[in-house]
């Protein structure tokens, strides 16, 4: 979801002229506004949405929060330059927003070497481990960036903090913000949130023991470490004991669930917040006529008659595509009656293309997707529809028509598709959704589970999706909304500052 804005250069600046301190500051590597360069040398920015984004507009302007975030793109470093201290708030929904121009190979090392290729692939547990990871000499090289750009955030915030503020602190680029903020202002409240899963302790030490060490402690460095699921909390609280316990790291528990570490005479209290959908934006984003429209297209593109089996997804690795795919094959496979009566439509967005192993997968799931296509299509079917660009109002017209939902994650810190689709959905929605997604542990009851490396049981979680009576799958879809819908990003936000408020 982006919205045009013709780029002006003036920064948010008091009254007075100078920069006011913020009560509250929000870090994240990626942040609510992007810039795109067009050839005649012209900005426009482009705003996100996302969690993030709907939770911090709860606040609303008057609670003077700051987002403190990387520069991403070329026109992101142009309009930092442009800009004073903070952007334009007319390009950032109104958001102050302190962007930083961190050097490009700094961020490159940082974002994609370290965030995206080793801890990302850690907690989602992606390596194929008889040949990677391998952590050599260039991974130092790109730790010491990773430890660069972690920097850089923790004095910009030192910076932005009014005495006291709370910092709330996202995902796994900045784990050592919270330790680096600390030393920097004893005063403040930090909390950082993980929106991935967390790896368990004997996959997490796959990491040197000095790097699997420090993140921990970046980590403890803050008032609050909050995670999706309580699954995700416990690894970290487990990760801890085993990393940290032998130099004294302690996990306080309560009626057996893990709701602090204690760590060199500090405490950092575990949270909870699972991220839930937002209904009133989805339905009236959903009723809009661009989806209307798309809705007539895609009846008219897969048939009129036909189920519809849907997957949207980032064209991520953890997403498993690939194996949702071999699942459709065996469904089709085994129960011949199902061909030419469903059509399996895939959204598979691109997403973090600079990596090789990003690209290799996305042509996996084009080939594989051609070669069912190839193997059972017709002249007046085609089993099928791979989508590559990014719609959301295309996405939100096949969330409404959409008779089963795939969503079969290797691993997800929660899964949001999987909550959006049942709140958008114009008869009810069968979802078979992996066990492994942190979605599951509010979904599981309504939703068919699988094991998502079990092709054949997934092939077969398909069929009883699509046998599902229509009745049962309406009634299934209410329950599965009203969980999903449970804690909105707005209270999701305040939820988190309430807590650190508290401490
Ligand atoms: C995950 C992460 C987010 C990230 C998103 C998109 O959901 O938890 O922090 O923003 O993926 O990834 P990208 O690399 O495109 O920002």
């Amino acid at each position: 979801m982006v919205v045009e804005h013709t780029f002006t250069a003036t920064a948010d600046t008091d009254p007075a002229g100078g920069v006011e301190a913020a009560p509250i500051v929000v870090a994240s590597n990626r942040g609510p506004v992007s810039y795109r360069l067009h050839e005649d040398g012209s900005l426009a920015a482009g705003r996100g949405g996302g969690g993030l984004v709907s939770g911090l507009s709860a606040i609303g302007p008057d609670a003077g929060a700051v987002w403190v975030c990387a520069a991403l793109t070329e026109g992101d470093r142009r309009a930092v330059a442009h800009a004073g201290r903070r952007l334009d708030t007319g390009d950032t929904g109104g958001h102050r927003v302190r962007m930083l121009d961190i050097p490009p190979a700094t961020f490159a090392a940082a974002y994609n070497g370290v965030a995206n290729s080793v801890l990302w692939f850690v907690h989602h547990m992606l390596w194929q481990t008889p040949l990677e990871p391998v952590f050599d000499r260039d991974f130092r090289a790109q730790w010491a960036e990773y430890e660069a750009y972690n920097t850089a955030f923790a004095d910009a915030i030192a910076e932005e903090a009014a005495e006291g503020a709370s910092v709330l602190v996202q995902d796994y680029h900045l784990t050592l913000v919270p330790g680096l903020l600390r030393a920097r202002r004893p005063d403040l409240r930090i909390g950082h949130f993980s929106h991935t899963p967390w790896a368990p302790p004997d996959y997490y030490r796959l990491l040197p023991d000095d790097i699997a060490e420090q993140v921990l402690r970046g980590m403890l460095g803050g008032d609050r470490a909050a995670f999706l699921t309580r699954r995700w909390a416990e690894a970290f609280a487990a990760c801890c004991a085993s990393v940290l316990g032998g130099r004294g790291a302690k996990v306080v528990r309560e009626d057996g669930v893990a709701t602090a570490v204690r760590f060199e005479g500090r405490t950092t209290r575990l949270g909870v917040h699972a991220l839930g959908a937002d209904a009133a934006f989805l339905r009236e984003r959903a009723h809009r006529p661009d989806v209307e429209e798309w809705m007539t297209t895609l009846r008219r593109q897969f048939g009129p008659d036909r189920r519809v089996l849907l997957r949207v997804d980032r064209t991520e690795l953890s997403k498993n595509i690939v194996r949702g795919l071999h699942a459709y094959r065996r469904l089709l496979e085994d129960h011949p009656e199902w061909r030419e009566q469903v059509v399996h439509v895939a959204f598979a967005y691109p997403s973090r293309q600079d990596l090789k192993v990003y690209r290799d997968y996305t042509a996996e799931v084009e080939r594989v997707a051609q070669e069912i296509n190839t193997a059972f299509g017709t002249e007046g079917w085609q089993p099928v529809s791979l989508h590559v660009k990014d719609d959301f109002a295309r996405s939100l017209a096949a969330y409404r028509l959409a008779d089963v939902a795939l969503v079969n994650p290797i691993r997800d810190g929660m899964n949001l598709v999987a909550k959006e689709v049942p709140v958008v959905s114009d008869h009810g929605c069968a979802l078979v959704l992996s066990r492994e997604a942190g979605a599951a542990a509010e979904l599981g009851d309504d939703a068919i589970t699988v094991n998502p490396y079990d092709v054949e049981a997934t092939a077969r979680a398909l069929h009883a999706a699509l046998l599902m009576d229509p009745g049962e799958r309406a009634e299934r879809s209410k329950r599965l909304a009203s969980a999903a819908t449970a804690l909105p990003p707005a209270r999701w936000f305040v939820e988190q500052l309430r807590a650190l408020e508290a401490r």
